[in-house]
């Protein structure tokens, strides 16, 4: 065993699946080559800075990196063995303009990161108890974000939060590197979920796609202050 597969061992075990020197490494997630990254460029052709968060183990970052080659990614997650690996495969794959943040979501207050054109928000709504509080919060550092999330369906929409509905969500083992650091979330009805967009000053919405998965219905949102122009 090499000095790279002996740290890519240590980090592990891994999520993300990823080929290097001609041999795979890690899980079976295969992040690197996911087009719900690899197509943000078609809806925003011109960032200086991205901020991505909940980056996991960084695959994601990688793609973002690569597409916006003169782009300062910023990548944020809440558990430090994921930082750690997301620092790792970006310095694998040869990523500069890249700097990570360990904050918890839920609460951090994300001014001191600056500005940012548009804010990549993958699989991590549907894994806070407040998403309506991070989106206020985020909205403070951008006009623009790019959305996958999973939503309560209408049918069981059990919970109104104030004005919001949808339900529960129980979390599953907190060592699992892509669960939430709570022991529960809150999924959103889609109307709820566009609700708490437009209350954190979003305006403009297209809906990409619309799928199933295993926790329910997904769907990919790019949302945006100003009218939105292809
Ligand atoms: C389902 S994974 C999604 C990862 C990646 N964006 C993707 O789409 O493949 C959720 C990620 O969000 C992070 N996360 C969950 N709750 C968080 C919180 N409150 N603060 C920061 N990160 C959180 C997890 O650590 C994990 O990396």
């Amino acid at each position: 065993m090499n000095h790279l597969e002996a740290e890519i061992a240590r980090l592990g075990p891994w999520v993300t699946r990823f080929d290097f020197a001609g041999k795979t490494f890690g899980g079976t997630y295969d992040a690197l080559n996911d087009d719900r990254v690899s197509r943000l460029p078609q809806f925003f052709s011109q960032c200086r800075r991205i901020l991505e968060v909940g980056c996991l183990e960084g695959g994601h970052t990688v793609i973002l990196s690569r597409a916006y080659p003169t782009a300062e990614i910023v990548a944020i997650d809440g558990k430090p063995e994921n930082l750690a690996k997301a620092k790792f495969l970006t310095s694998l794959y040869g990523c500069r303009k890249v700097s990570f943040g360990l904050e918890d979501l839920e609460t951090a207050d994300l001014s001191s990161y600056g500005r940012f054109e548009a804010v990549v928000c993958l699989g991590l709504l549907y894994h806070l108890e407040a998403p309506w509080t991070f989106l206020s919060r985020v909205s403070a550092q951008t006009d623009a974000m790019y959305i996958w999330t999973v939503v309560c369906s209408e049918s069981e929409a059990v919970v109104p939060v104030g004005k919001y509905r949808g339900r529960i969500f129980l979390e599953g083992d907190p060592a699992d590197p892509r669960t939430a650091l709570r022991k529960q979330s809150f999924f959103p009805t889609l109307g709820s979920l566009v609700q708490m967009l437009r209350d954190a000053s979003f305006l403009d919405f297209r809906v990409l796609n619309f799928e199933t998965t295993p926790n329910g219905p997904s769907v990919t949102i790019v949302a945006t202050k100003q009218p939105y122009r292809l």
